[in-house]
């Protein structure tokens, strides 16, 4: 799989993150709405930060992609910590591409990774008005552990819900503030 399809018939080929990324993935998080900004925020996007993101994707520590359309990238997606008991799962799909059914297919795309990865569980956040994303996550099969204190790429604290999808009998991360 290394491609996803949009329901306007739209394909998008996807690829992992690389250094050269660095001032394409400024461009999409530029590119945002405010609101879809407000709910995916993941990191700063300085040039010193965004060169340590991608270096930690080719690294392998984290799986991050992005899903492009021509050369330009329509959606930022990826596992942090990818090789430890609990990875992180972020991501953001640009405005234009949002309501495609492109969500679930990244979602499954992580899930596969997570999976190969021999991890306990996957673990994610979201803002508590995000129905939509809550929608995606509970219907791929995660479960809602309850309110946790996060603190956003800015630096704000926001209460949003806590995830996860385990992949072992018996597992369940401690929600780390609630
Ligand atoms: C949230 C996001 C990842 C969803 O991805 P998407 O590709 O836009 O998702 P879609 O709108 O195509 O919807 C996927 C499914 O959710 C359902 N859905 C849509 N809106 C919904 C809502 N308000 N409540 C419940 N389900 C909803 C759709 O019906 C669809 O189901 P289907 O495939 O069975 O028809 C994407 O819109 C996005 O990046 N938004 C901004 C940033 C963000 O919120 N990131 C997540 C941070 S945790």
């Amino acid at each position: 799989m290394t491609q996803f399809n949009l329901k306007n018939g739209t394909a998008l080929a996807y690829r992992r993150l690389q250094t050269e990324d660095a001032s394409q993935l400024q461009a999409f998080n530029r590119d945002l709405s405010k609101r879809s900004r407000d709910l995916f925020s993941p990191h700063s996007y300085s040039d010193e930060t965004v060169a340590k993101i991608a270096a930690r994707s080719q690294s392998d520590e984290d799986r991050a992609y992005i899903a492009l359309d021509g050369e330009k990238i329509v959606a930022y997606f990826f596992l942090w910590w990818y090789q430890t008991s609990y990875p992180i799962l972020g991501l953001g799909i640009a405005d234009e591409y949002q309501g495609q059914g492109l969500g679930p297919q990244i979602m499954a795309r992580l899930i596969e990774d997570g999976k190969q990865s021999g991890c306990d569980a996957i673990e994610l956040t979201t803002a508590l008005d995000n129905k939509r994303a809550f929608g995606i996550y509970e219907k791929v099969g995660f479960k809602c552990l309850g309110q946790v204190d996060n603190i956003d790429g800015d630096g704000r604290h926001i209460p949003e819900w806590h995830l996860f999808y385990p992949f072992k009998p018996n597992v369940t991360p401690t929600p780390k503030n609630s």
